[in-house]
């Protein structure tokens, strides 16, 4: 028998170095697996999908029961914060989120100060089902939007290639951006503090734009509202084990890990691999980094880039993962043999 019952996850986050690192793959509950897309029709929209406990929570374990991954993450949006601020959503089918732009003061008194916590009650409950039904080994994470990732959504009311918009309100008027940038904050504080008192043991904040920021720009809008919920996460639950994900933030990342506070950082697929181990893993447990067009491409070169992955940063506390979310066209048989190559 173990001689431990804490998952494996949770031991790489609290800086054990395994001779085999755990699994996970970020959008692992997706349009890649059938059952996912059967449920999905089932609930008639992806956003119906993510209110509906029953079936969130469902679609929340496909990826455990199909694949065995070491960690489960909760099924729902980064833009559920946005809506419970009273901001409309939708999802345009196949073309993404869509929002009504917060871009003058009409606008932004329109959004509530604070979260309606009773909007995202739906998502919670999902998170307690989860947990009810998860294996032992199987560690659960929470997640949210960072602040300026949420809003660069917000701003333009949809995905933009250079996060334009949102920039622009910052240059023009940086204390507008701010009420904003501190209403996100504190509703994601609420946000994650609900999802760990239904029984997640990490969470992750996902600050996917956070490589369009320069230095200035990074301290102000990626770092400083990442510090503030950590802290305020903190002051509740001491325990929780907090994920920062500065997509694209490269050189920076070493900062961002020392000011926010943060137990562990995601990886993206561009990061240069010699410097995160040197400058971030030496600092912090760190997670990633496949490239997911590897992954989907298959073949011999995956389990070269799984083998160099796992040599570069298997000596030092580590989580597997893609460097960004799985592609829909994913096979999956490709998902079979990395999970091979990674537990061989
Ligand atoms: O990782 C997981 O499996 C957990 C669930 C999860 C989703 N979105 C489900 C989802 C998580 C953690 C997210 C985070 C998220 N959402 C981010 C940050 C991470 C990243 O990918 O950069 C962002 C920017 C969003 C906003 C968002 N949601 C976009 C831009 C899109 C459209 C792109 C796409 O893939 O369709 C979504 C939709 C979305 N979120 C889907 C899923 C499974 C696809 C919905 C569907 O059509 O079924």
């Amino acid at each position: 028998m173990s001689t431990h019952s804490k998952p494996v996850f949770l031991r790489a986050l609290d800086g054990e170095t395994l001779a085999t690192p755990p699994l996970w793959l970020m959008r692992q509950a997706g349009r890649y697996l059938p059952e996912y897309r059967e449920l999905r029709a089932k609930a008639g929209s992806f956003l119906a999908l993510c209110y509906n406990p029953e079936l969130a929570a469902e679609v929340t374990l496909q990826p455990i029961r199909r694949f065995g991954f070491d960690a489960a993450i909760l099924f729902s949006d980064i833009l559920v914060v946005p809506q419970a601020l009273g901001q409309a959503l939708w999802f345009a089918e196949g073309e993404g989120p869509r929002l009504e732009p917060v871009a003058d003061e009409e606008r932004l008194r329109a959004i509530d100060g604070q979260a309606d916590q009773d909007k995202l009650a739906p998502i919670i409950e999902t998170v307690r089902r989860v947990r009810a039904a998860l294996p032992r080994e199987t560690a659960f994470i929470g997640f949210c939007g960072a602040p300026w990732t949420v809003a660069t959504y917000m701003v333009a009311g949809r995905g933009t290639p250079d996060q334009g918009p949102a920039k622009e309100l910052f240059t023009r008027d940086p204390d507008f951006f701010q009420r904003l940038i501190d209403r996100i904050v504190v509703s994601s504080i609420d946000y994650l503090n609900a999802q760990i008192e239904a029984g997640v043991d990490a969470v992750q904040i996902f600050d996917s734009w956070a490589g369009s920021l320069g230095p200035g720009e990074f301290e102000r809008w990626c770092i400083a509202p990442t510090k503030r919920i950590v802290e305020g996460v903190r002051a509740r639950h001491p325990r929780t084990r907090i994920i920062g994900f500065p997509r694209g933030a490269g050189a920076l990342i070493p900062d961002y890990v020392t000011a926010t506070g943060v137990d562990a950082v995601g990886l993206e697929t561009d990061i240069d691999r010699v410097f995160a181990r040197d400058a971030i893993q030496s600092l912090v447990p760190v997670q990633g980094h496949l490239d997911p067009l590897i992954l989907r491409a298959g073949g011999p070169e995956l389990e070269r880039e799984v083998a160099a992955i796992r040599s570069v940063f298997g000596d030092k506390p580590f989580v597997f993962n893609l460097g960004h979310g799985i592609l829909p066209d994913t096979p999956i048989a490709h998902v079979e043999r990395l999970i091979a190559a990674v537990r061989a």
